[in-house]
């Protein structure tokens, strides 16, 4: 699985000490003098549960292994619900009392800027509709430092579910809200498009983002009446419809190969339609 995660070793935001390099990332394999740096970054420590003074949106410096062994995630064969991590496979640091990314060895310990430890949930709305023959995809400018192209997603907060993140972070970093976004996301979803860890810049060893990207394609009458502006500012620089095809190589983090296998589906689908209502063959004479 580790050939996946690239990113998650080789790039990292500008506050993270530099990762170690690493020979050997699976973590069934030795690698010999693996001795990562270890960060955690101060905005994830004022953040913890235990302190009233800030946003409690991160774990405590030391959670109980009881606890992170209930963690969901969707690590696995093709899972369609998340399961406890103690009940997979996902390798564990005993000594550290810590479940390992299952991407591999990232050159970090610690939680970077990530609040939980083990998989941090988010969830990937990705809007699309037809324009002039073109798939076209609404996409956000992350205000992270990176600068690159994204879905307009976001974390899973306690005790939402990834449906109502998908819709609530499409209305806070994309478009106002409205009878066109209610429409698109009860009637216009078309299917999952992944579930599992992201390959992202923040990832570390004991840290990492597990996101469940969901395609809707507006027909024209939502399109049209979709209101795109963007609510947080903090988050997002702009926002936009973008032809699938010429961002798809360069996205965020692992968006681009989910971009990729929407831009594959629908172009077989729309081959399969204008087959399906194309020009009738004359019968065989008898
Ligand atoms: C973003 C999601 C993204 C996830 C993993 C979150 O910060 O909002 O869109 O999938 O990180 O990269």
């Amino acid at each position: 699985m580790w050939e996946q995660f690239v990113v998650a070793r080789v790039q990292q935001p500008s506050c993270y000490p530099k990762r170690s390099s690493v020979c050997h990332p699976s973590w069934s394999d030795k690698e010999d003098g693996y001795t990562p740096p270890e960060f955690t970054h101060d905005s994830v420590i004022l953040n913890a549960e235990d302190r009233a003074t800030g946003g409690q949106w991160a774990d405590v410096q030391n959670p109980s292994p009881s606890l992170l062994g209930k963690r969901k995630t969707f690590v696995g064969e093709c899972r369609q619900d998340a399961v406890c991590i103690r009940d997979t496979s996902c390798a564990y640091d005993a000594k550290r009392q810590r479940y390992l990314f299952p991407g591999g060895r990232t050159g970090i310990t610690g939680r970077g800027l990530l609040g939980r430890f083990g998989p941090n949930h988010a969830a990937d709305p990705i809007v699309t509709r037809m324009r002039d023959g073109k798939l076209q995809v609404i996409l956000i400018v992350r205000n992270d430092g990176s600068g690159l192209l994204a879905f307009p997603g976001g974390m899973v907060e306690v005790g939402a579910t990834h449906t109502e993140t998908l819709k609530a972070e499409f209305t806070q970093e994309a478009c106002l809200p409205g009878g066109a976004v209610d429409r698109l996301f009860s009637q216009y979803e078309k299917r999952t498009v992944y579930r599992g860890p992201v390959d992202d810049w923040r990832t570390t060893d004991e840290a990492w983002i597990e996101t469940v990207a969901v395609h809707f394609h507006a027909p024209d009458d939502i399109a049209s009446s979709l209101d795109l502006e963007v609510t947080d500012k903090d988050e997002v620089i702009k926002v936009g419809w973008y032809d699938a095809a010429a961002v798809v190589d360069s996205m965020y983090a692992s968006h681009g190969a989910w971009l990729r296998k929407v831009l594959l589906y629908m172009e077989e689908e729309e081959l399969f339609r204008t087959r399906a209502s194309g020009p009738s063959y004359p019968l065989a004479r008898r």
